[in-house]
C-alpha cells in the first residue's frame, strides 16, 4: 500500500503573532512550510502529497511546493487545496483531494517543520504491520495537574495525573485510509488531532516513539529553538 500524506499549513499562526500565516514564516531562511515539505518528500514508500494552504496563499504554496518537489528529486503528486476553519476541517479537505491510490495516510503539521526521517518510518512500519492508526508519542517530563477556577476566578488544582501513563503526542499520525475516512465521517466531538477522533469512534491507536525534533512551532520561543537547533544563521532570511 502506499503512502499520501496530507500536510496542513492553513493555520494562521495567532500565537505566533508574524506578519503572515505560520507556515510562510521564515526559518534559518526558508518558509516553515519549505522544511516540513523536505521531511514529507523523503517519507518511504510516498505515492502522493496534499498541502493544504491558508485560503489566499495557494498560489504561493503551489510555487513552494513545486521548488521543494525539485529540490527533492522525489516524482510523486503534489496538490496544493485551500484550508478550512479549523484544522479537522482542513484534513478532512486534504482528504478529499488525496488520490485514492493511497492506502495509508499520513497527516502533518506543518507547524511541525524540523521531524526527522527516522519518526515518519516508524510511523509507517507501524501502519504497515497492521495498526489501524499509529501516532509519535514521547514521555511527559513535567507533572500535568488539572485545575478549575474557584469562585474568586483563581485557579484551583483538581487533580495529579499519573505521569507514567502520560504521553504528548505529536505528528506525522499514520492511518489507514478506511479508518481516518471513517473518523471523519463519524466523530461529533472536536477534537485537536485526527487520532482522537479515531478514539472516538471506537479504533485503537498505536503509539511509536516520537522525537523531541518533531516539537510544534507554536511560540516565538518555539520559533528561536527550532533556529538555535539548525545553526548559526538566525531565524530571518
Ligand atoms: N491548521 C490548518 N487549518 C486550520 C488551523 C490549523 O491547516 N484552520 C494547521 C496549522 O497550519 C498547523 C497545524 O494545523 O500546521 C497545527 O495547528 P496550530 O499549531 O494550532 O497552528 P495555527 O492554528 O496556525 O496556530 P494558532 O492556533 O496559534 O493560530
Ligand atoms: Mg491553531
Amino acid at each position: 500500500m502506499s503512502v499520501g500524506v496530507i500536510l496542513v499549513a492553513a493555520g494562521q499562526g495567532t500565537r505566533l503573532g508574524a506578519d503572515r500565516p505560520k507556515a510562510l514564516v521564515p526559518l534559518h531562511g526558508e518558509p516553515i512550510v519549505t522544511h516540513a515539505l523536505r521531511g514529507v518528500l523523503a517519507c518511504p514508500g510516498l505515492s502522493s502529497v496534499v498541502v493544504v494552504a491558508p485560503p489566499g496563499c495557494v498560489d504561493e504554496l503551489d510555487a513552494l511546493s513545486a521548488g521543494a518537489l525539485a529540490a527533492s528529486g522525489a516524482s510523486c503528486p503534489v496538490q496544493v487545496v485551500p484550508g478550512g476553519a479549523d484544522r479537522a476541517a482542513s484534513v478532512a479537505r486534504g482528504l478529499r483531494s488525496l488520490p485514492q491510490e493511497a492506502g495509508i495516510v499520513l497527516v502533518h503539521d506543518a507547524a511541525r517543520a524540523l521531524v526527522p526521517p527516522e519518526v515518519f518510518e516508524r510511523v509507517v512500519h507501524a501502519v504497515r504491520s497492521g495498526h489501524m492508526a499509529v501516532v509519535p508519542g514521547l514521555p511527559v517530563t513535567d507533572t500535568v495537574k488539572t485545575v478549575a477556577a474557584d469562585d474568586r476566578g483563581e485557579l484551583l488544582v483538581t487533580s495529579t495525573l499519573p505521569r507514567a501513563s502520560l504521553r504528548a503526542v505529536q505528528t506525522p499520525q499514520g492511518f489507514l485510509r478506511a479508518t481516518l475516512e471513517r473518523a471523519h465521517a463519524d466523530a461529533t466531538d472536536a477534537a485537536t488531532d485526527d487520532a482522537g477522533m479515531v478514539e472516538q469512534v471506537g479504533g485503537w491507536v498505536h503509539v511509536v516513539d516520537g522525537d523531541p525534533r518533531a516539537m510544534k512551532i507554536t511560540t516565538p520561543h518555539d520559533l528561536e529553538v527550532a533556529s538555535l537547533w539548525l545553526g548559526p544563521r538566525g531565524v530571518s532570511p
